[in-house]
């Protein structure tokens, strides 16, 4: 039996596998944040010098980064990244994500976003047939905290603040349970981010990811959409 742990290992190799051949000198590379990146970033530290540098998503990998050698600059220096790599706390089958269970959701929205490639790394935990199971993070403006928790209860969730924790960007989180996405978790994610207040939730489905690589006791799973 191979432990979620050595799971989390090998996705990290599979990512670094996948990029490493097509990474230039110039490139930089987009990093997500949690426990299956911190992986990636050690891996991605013995091959520093195959790439130029990284966009961090969160102060957390930023300083994992560079504790590694690896040059992390700010995404306002960069016009393009050929890969983000990240985890997910969910993933379906059309890779739709959850994530934000490490907080760090808004900044890892917009570094993939710039990104031509979302990688997306997770063990096969992580793999669901509908979105749904994992408690949906919000991002909100503190002021905001109790107007948007109304709003999710009048959407048959439970929200919950997240205690004694501030994003890296300075506002709180609140993390909905029974929320029920169905087929529709884009039209969630727009809904739920237009609401006032919200900076973004953690629903990653207007835009998912690209490829996901899941690790599981068979062997590590390519999951891709046909164009
Ligand atoms: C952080 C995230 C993480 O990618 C997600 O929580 C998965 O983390 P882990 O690899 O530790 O299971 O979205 O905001």
């Amino acid at each position: 039996m191979i432990t979620q742990d050595q799971l989390k290992q090998q996705v990290a190799q599979a990512a670094l596998d996948v990029i490493l051949p097509q990474l230039q000198p110039e490139s930089v590379l987009g990093v997500g944040t949690g426990s299956t990146v911190d992986r990636f970033i050690d891996l991605l530290g013995v091959h520093r010098d195959a790439f130029g540098a990284a966009v961090s998503s969160s102060e957390r990998s930023t300083r994992r980064l560079q504790a590694a050698g690896i040059q992390v600059l700010d995404l306002n220096q960069v016009a393009s990244l050929p890969f983000y790599v990240d985890g997910a706390d969910e993933v379906d089958h059309q890779l739709n994500l959850i994530k934000g269970g490490g907080g760090a959701l808004t900044r890892e929205k917009i570094v993939a976003s710039v990104a031509d490639r979302f990688i997306c790394i997770v063990d096969e935990t992580k793999l669901v047939e509908t979105l749904g199971r994992f408690p949906l993070p919000i991002e909100v403006i503190p002021l905001a905290r109790e107007s948007v928790a109304r709003e999710m209860r009048q959407l048959g969730g439970r929200p919950e603040l997240r205690a004694g924790f501030i994003t890296d960007n300075g506002n709180q989180i609140i993390d909905v349970a029974g929320l029920a996405y169905g087929s529709q978790p884009a039209e969630f994610e727009a809904l739920i981010n237009n609401i006032p207040g919200v900076v973004t939730c953690g629903l990653f489905a207007i835009s998912g990811a690209h490829l996901a690589l899941v690790a599981g006791q068979a062997g590590i799973a390519r999951l891709e959409l046909q164009d």
